[in-house]
């Protein structure tokens, strides 16, 4: 990194500075202004990242997992927010989301994927979500193309779909209407004065000053130099690729739903737009920050998808992409004030950032203008993983 002895002073001062303008930086800056903050967002591609990749599913019921019930409560207050929050920025921006409540149906491919699906079912409903058990003949009567020997799924129709790159643009729109100031460059470093974040450095060495610093550079935000150590939130990049599928229209509707399945260990779903693009994702690697999209990725991928609806194999294959995921030590977010005045996080969204987008607007506009989380979010603090949170014994 190069230094800057003499940083130009700027004019650029704001309420709130949010480092990183993807969806979870563009909705915390939109958010805040509408709050009536005076925002800027320091991205060199405002719009981009990981939501260029995603696939959009809203699935808080079929990506439930064991250990992970306090979370389930932040994304399904997350998904019930989803209705109104698209309708809002449709209204304001004109943009078409593509939300779709069209449900999701996972399905199990042999005995013991009919178990695992049992047991997700049990804990669907211990913690009071709605889910169906289908057969393998009920699954298919609903989704035709399902390979024949699919022997059992669970149907849930509260589990919608969102485009996450048209999210992004409105986002974007709306940022730009609410008053949002944009600087197109990299943030090079967090500025901390007297025990407090004060801003940031640009990469051409322009101080941007700012009242509140929001660090959501995805799994960007654990390497910002600046950061005091104790305070670097503790995300790292997960690999996922993802292929894009076109559904001519004689194949139509090729799926009218969401489908999911675990193929040997690794999950593959299907997610067809109404647009006719059938999004089929995705691989989870730990490989830093690699995003080469590979052979044997796109190979898994296909291989996994075509188990499930064996049909694929005659559709157009548009795109192949790879984004990076940005993982945490317990899966979950990473929201609000931490330790360094001045300074809150937005990040560590893993494998829900889409999902998250709503609640985590919402959390991080109260928390910058009162200081607090709201309720729903204060388990998602940074603080959580200060040493000395870490090394507390429960009572
Ligand atoms: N939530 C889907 C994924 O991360 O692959």
């Amino acid at each position: 990194m190069s230094e800057h002895p003499t940083l130009r002073t700027s004019e650029h001062t704001s309420d709130v500075l949010v480092v990183g303008g993807g969806i979870i930086g563009l909705v915390t800056a939109w958010r805040a202004a509408q709050r009536g903050l005076a925002t800027a967002v320091v991205d060199p591609e405002p719009g981009g990242g990981a939501a260029q990749v995603a696939a959009g599913m809203l699935a808080a019921v079929t990506e439930l997992h064991y250990g992970e019930q306090t979370l389930l409560g932040l994304n399904v207050a997350s998904a019930d927010r989803y209705p109104a929050f698209a309708a809002e920025l449709t209204d304001l921006t004109g943009h078409d989301l593509g939300y779709r409540r069209c449900g999701t149906l996972a399905v199990a491919l042999d005995a013991d994927d009919r178990a695992h699906l049992r047991e997700l079912h049990t804990l669907q409903r211990q913690s009071g979500l709605e889910s169906e058990w289908l057969s393998g003949r009920e699954c298919r009567r609903l989704e035709p193309m399902l390979a024949p020997g699919v022997r059992g799924g669970l149907r849930v129709d509260g589990d919608h779909q969102i485009d996450p790159r048209r999210l992004a643009a409105a986002l974007l729109s709306a940022c730009e209407l609410a008053g949002v100031v944009f600087h197109r460059t990299w943030a090079e470093r967090l500025v901390v004065e007297r025990e407090r974040a004060t801003g940031a450095v640009t990469r051409e060495g322009v101080r941007l000053g700012a009242g509140q610093v929001v660090l959501a550079a995805g799994s960007l935000s654990g390497r910002l130099p600046g950061v005091p150590d104790d305070v670097l939130p503790p995300v790292r990049p997960v690999k996922g690729e993802v292929l894009r599928l076109a559904v001519p229209a004689r194949y139509a509707p090729f799926l009218s739903r969401t489908v999911r399945a675990v193929v040997r260990g690794s999950h593959v779903y299907l997610v067809p737009r109404e647009n006719g693009e059938l999004v089929v994702g995705a691989t989870s690697e730990e490989l830093g920050w690699d995003t080469t999209v590979t052979a044997g990725g796109v190979y898994a991928l296909l291989r996994d998808a075509h188990e499930l609806v064996p049909g694929i194999t005659e559709l157009p294959l548009t795109e192949t992409r790879a984004g990076l995921r940005p993982g945490s030590p317990d899966n979950a977010p990473l929201l609000g004030p931490t330790e360094l005045d001045g300074l809150l996080l937005a990040t560590g969204h893993y494998r829900n950032g889409v999902l998250l987008t709503p609640v985590t607007g919402d959390a991080l506009a109260h928390a910058l203008v009162t200081g607090e989380l709201p309720e729903e979010a204060r388990p998602f603090t940074p603080r959580r993983f200060t040493a000395a949170a870490l090394t507390e014994q429960p009572a």
